[in-house]
């Protein structure tokens, strides 16, 4: 039987955590950390996650803002919202909330933030400086999995960890955070992909596997080691006529054959997930208090 590592109570804890120092900031005189979110369009997952984000804004006692455009919106218009809030001293960090429509280029989206406001850590002056162990803003589902294993207890430290997926956002960032000279880290580190050899042995091997692929259920019973810790970070929606809403989020490990034979896991949903904003809150903080990048 392994631990079942609890994020929705890990978030929760740390949210209180987070709004006990804004009350103490505020009744010191300072404002609340001011998180800005920008939404193009109506997708439903987006819209989803950003008003999870407003929620959790409320819930830390942050002063947050939502601004909205239309997906016809032109590029122009999207960097000239983001050159003000780059200039504007009242907002702490601010995110693009992402997929964006095709006709914008994200990538210059995501390049003309300030990187000292880039609360998703997705700049490449963030990526490249958590590269060279810098102080940075990190990515929202790498830094929630570190949480999760330093709060836990998880030894890392020589242990070999195989990450399956090589995303800019989860796969390649946590490769990094996984072999630094750091706690959680000191991992021996393999990243396995589409065109990986034998990636069941692989597994076989490793102290702790993270699951980035978006393929439910890939993570089987003989890929993983007695003992092993298991992060999950699969989120497909399948469908599912039982439930009311017709689908289920399905995570990348098959969690009912694994759970009995690993040491530690995540489940589906529970474990990863709630996380991701509440770093997201983590480094609203630090960009308020000035912890790692100083603004003035
Ligand atoms: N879309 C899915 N996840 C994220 C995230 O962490 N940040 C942003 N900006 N968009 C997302």
């Amino acid at each position: 039987m392994a631990i079942i590592i609890d994020g929705k109570q890990t978030a929760a804890d740390i949210k209180a955590e987070i709004a006990s120092k804004v009350a103490a900031m505020v009744a010191a005189g300072q404002r609340a950390p001011h998180l800005a979110a920008i939404l193009v369009g109506h997708d439903g997952g987006s819209e989803t996650y950003v008003a999870n984000k407003v929620k959790a804004c409320g819930e830390c006692g942050f002063t947050s803002t939502l601004v909205r455009f239309e997906d016809n919106c032109t590029q122009a218009e999207l960097l000239e919202k983001i050159a003000e809030f780059n200039a504007d001293d009242t907002i702490d960090g601010f995110i693009v909330q992402l997929p964006l429509p095709r006709h914008i280029d994200e990538q210059a989206v995501i390049e003309a933030i300030d990187p000292r406001k880039d609360v998703d850590g997705f700049h490449p002056v963030n990526v490249g400086r958590m590269a060279i162990g810098l102080p940075c803003f990190i990515s929202a589902t790498p830094a929630g999995i570190l949480e999760l294993l330093g709060r836990y207890g998880i030894a890392t430290s020589g242990k070999r960890c195989v990450i399956l997926g090589r995303s800019n956002i989860v796969g390649k960032p946590m490769a990094t955070l996984m072999m630094q000279k750091r706690q959680p880290g000191d991992a021996t580190v393999t990243v396995c992909h589409s065109h990986t050899a034998d990636i069941k042995s692989i597994c076989r091997e490793a102290d702790i596997i993270i699951a980035a692929l978006g393929q439910p259920g890939f993570v089987t019973s003989d890929m993983v080691k007695p003992g092993a810790t298991v992060i999950d970070v699969g989120t497909t929606r399948v469908s599912d006529s039982t439930r009311a809403r017709g689908w289920r989020l399905c995570g990348d490990v098959d969690f009912k054959a694994v759970e009995p034979i690993a040491g530690a896991i995540t489940p589906v949903p529970g474990g990863v997930g709630p996380m991701t904003i509440c770093s997201l809150m983590i480094n609203t903080l630090k960009a308020a208090t000035g912890e790692v990048y100083d603004r003035k």
